[in-house]
């Protein structure tokens, strides 16, 4: 990724890291297969890349306690900042917090029983980072990847009524090339792709806050005034399919891929 797009990301993170967690929605569906699939081990050696704020992976220390190690890694110093304020690191058997990118890890080799990324692979430079897993995770070791494909950030309530929404956002992967980007590489393969749906209801009111608090990067590559004649748009669009600003409803779709290290 250019220096400058990573400066204008770099700001968007420090600047959301503090209201990160209540502007996203964290699902507990992904969580809990992951907790099932590791649930046999006496003890797990995880590392959360592109962590933020950390929320999911607080999730997986709720349900896997002192029995969980993690490693958490990501680029942004502000996102870093707010995780180590989190209550529920206490929950961990031991926790390490990496600022570091995702394509140069500063692990050992073969160390890691899993290793989980949530809403960041797009971010990332991706056969590098496949091949940090491939180097980090010892054999029989899972790497879990939690992301929505471009067709289905389509098919959100932004993609289908924010205008500009879907054709700005270039960096989400489609199937076909994640999967290729991992049949590509040496000792990884894909064990399970499982599909998640999320109904959802929210105000206008309450959308309208996620896009002023750019709760998804996207909506820091539109200008200000473009943004004010989008958010024009959006409000306009949902009045004439809803009819109601109260109760706005859609479907949330992610994948979470399971792959181990072979
Ligand atoms: C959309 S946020 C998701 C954060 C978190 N995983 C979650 O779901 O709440 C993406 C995160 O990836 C981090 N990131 C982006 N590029 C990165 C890179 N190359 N290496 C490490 N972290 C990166 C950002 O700083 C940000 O915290």
């Amino acid at each position: 990724m250019p220096r400058s797009v990573w400066s204008s990301l770099t700001h968007h993170f420090s600047t959301v890291a503090a209201r990160y967690n209540e502007l996203r929605t964290t699902d507990p569906e992904p969580i809990e297969l992951i907790a099932r699939s590791l649930g046999q081990l006496p003890s797990v050696t995880a590392a959360n890349v592109g962590c933020g704020t950390g929320r999911y992976t607080m999730e997986l220390g709720q349900r896997l306690g002192k029995r969980l190690f993690v490693y958490f890694i990501d680029r942004s110093k502000g996102m870093l900042e707010r995780l180590r304020l989190d209550p529920n690191l206490s929950a961990f058997g031991g926790f390490d917090v990496l600022r570091s990118r995702a394509e140069i890890l500063p692990l050992p080799d073969a160390t890691l029983d899993c290793m989980l990324t949530f809403h960041a692979i797009h971010h990332f430079d991706v056969t590098k980072f496949l091949q940090e897993a491939a180097r980090t995770l010892r054999s029989g070791g899972l790497l879990y990847v939690y992301t929505r494909f471009r067709d289905q950030n389509g098919r959100l309530i932004w993609g289908q009524y924010f205008p500009g929404f879907a054709e700005k956002e270039t960096r989400l992967f489609d199937e076909e090339q994640l999967m290729s980007a991992l049949g590509s590489m040496r000792h990884l393969t894909v064990r399970e792709l499982t599909h998640f749906s999320f109904r959802r209801t929210a105000s206008l009111d309450c959308l309208l806050q996620r896009v002023r608090g750019r709760h998804y990067s996207t909506f820091c590559m539109y200008e200000a005034d473009e943004l004010e004649r989008a958010i024009d748009g959006f409000t306009a669009n949902l009045d004439e399919r809803f009819r109601t600003r109260e109760v706005i409803d859609w479907v949330d779709e992610n994948v979470l891929l399971t792959v181990e290290r072979v």
